[in-house]
């Protein structure tokens, strides 16, 4: 089986993500990471160097690479990716496909000092307009948990009780 956890920026993705690899004993794999490895080089980095339209193909050249493959997968991806073409359709074909959704006060709190994503150097209102016209493409997937009342630990236990249901 495959698993795909999607949100914002500051959704806890990457946290999600390993814990539940951990208790599945999946392998688990973050798309950033993926790409950062590749081009040996920090996604800032990747942002100044090729620009995000570069940035955006390589997500989507990843993620359907890893949805074709034949393991059991963990994917974490970044916050932009379920909003670039059709990728929510990809995921939801090959995919359980997790929202892992906060309000945006909560998310812009988390994210608001990171020098590591450079969408946050737009500032509060464009990162909230981003976060908006993002939502619905977020909400195609599969299930739903709330990640901003509840521990990492805790949304992994929500993750297990919807996979076992
Ligand atoms: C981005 C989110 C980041 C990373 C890049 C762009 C976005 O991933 O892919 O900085 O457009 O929301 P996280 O959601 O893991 O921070």
């Amino acid at each position: 089986m495959k698993i795909t956890l999607i949100g914002f920026m500051g959704s806890g993705k990457t946290t999600v993500a390993r814990l539940l690899s951990k208790r599945l004993r999946v392998k688990w794999v973050d798309i950033d990471k993926l790409i950062e490895e590749e081009l040996n080089a920090t996604i800032p980095e990747i942002f100044k160097m090729y620009g995000e339209e570069f940035f955006r193909e390589k997500e989507r050249e990843k993620l359907e690479k890893l949805l074709k493959s034949k393991e059991d997968l963990v994917i974490s991806t970044g916050g932009g990716l379920p909003a670039f073409k059709d990728s929510m359709e990809l995921i939801n074909k090959f995919s359980v496909s997790i929202y892992l959704e906060s309000p945006f006060e909560v998310l812009w709190k988390r994210i608001s000092k990171d020098s590591n994503r450079p969408l946050v150097r737009l500032g509060k209102e464009k990162v909230k307009e981003i976060f908006e016209r993002r939502v619905p493409f977020y909400r195609k997937a599969k299930f739903t948990v709330r990640t901003d009342s509840s521990s990492p630990e805790e949304s992994v236990q929500e993750i297990l009780r919807i996979l076992g249901s």
